[in-house]
């Protein structure tokens, strides 16, 4: 089994949304020891912006590519394929300033590729990156969950299965910034949520090849 955990948090393993991400990979490796793990951390190592010289890059036929734009495409290819060899997907999502963090936007910039992570059919576009399990684990510092004011929730579900990735599983760690009160028991009910989560996986999607 291969695991990608993608901290998005600006305070990179410290954030309370990679914390999350940590306990539920935790408890994954203890149930599979086999398993291998692929961190990326978006604050420690962003992803740049995309502008148009790079969607350029995206755009020009392989045999047209100038070495600066083979250089951009190499870079997204790199990123697609260690997301094509997850078998799961571990998110960390902070809530800023009531959306994603910019790191992990400028990420799925670089992953949502026409003709390589998706593609176009008469019957509508058709993602390509399937068989996927994804977990994503949400630390909010208000409550946001299940409330037309969750604007993460849709658009992670409508961009990953976009790519082919729609089974997914959110845990939310919310009230943060509340009160500490607030604080220790939105991070204690997530906890438990993600125990909940771990010990429901089912064993043969996590037997060890
Ligand atoms: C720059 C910034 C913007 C934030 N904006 C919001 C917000 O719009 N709504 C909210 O409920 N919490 C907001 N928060 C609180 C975070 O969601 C909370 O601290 C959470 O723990 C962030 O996840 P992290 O610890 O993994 O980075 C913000 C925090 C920061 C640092």
């Amino acid at each position: 089994m291969n695991i990608l955990q993608i901290n998005s948090s600006i305070f990179s393993g410290a954030g309370q949304s990679s914390g999350l991400a940590d306990q539920f990979v935790a408890r994954l490796r203890a149930r599979n020891p086999g398993a291998r793990l692929t961190v990326r951390d978006l604050a420690a190592d962003p992803v740049p912006h995309l502008d148009a010289t790079r969607f350029g890059a995206f755009l020009a036929k392989p045999e047209d590519r100038t070495p600066t734009q083979q250089v951009v495409v190499a870079y997204s290819d790199a990123l697609i394929d260690e997301l094509k060899r997850a078998d799961v997907v571990v998110l960390g999502l902070p809530l800023y300033n009531f959306g994603l963090p910019s790191t992990l936007k400028a990420y799925f910039d670089h992953v949502g590729r026409a003709g390589v992570t998706f593609k176009y059919t008469d019957k509508g576009p058709v993602g390509l990156l399937t068989g996927k399990k994804v977990y994503v684990f949400a630390a909010r510092g208000g409550f946001y969950a299940g409330t037309p004011n969750d604007s993460q929730t849709p658009y992670i579900r409508s961009f990953l299965s976009f790519i082919g990735m729609s089974d997914i599983e959110f845990v939310y760690a919310e009230g943060l910034a509340v009160s500490e009160a607030s604080k220790q028991q939105g991070i204690a009910r997530a906890r438990v949520e993600v125990e909940r989560l771990a010990g429901a996986v089912r064993e043969p999607e996590f037997a060890v090849a």
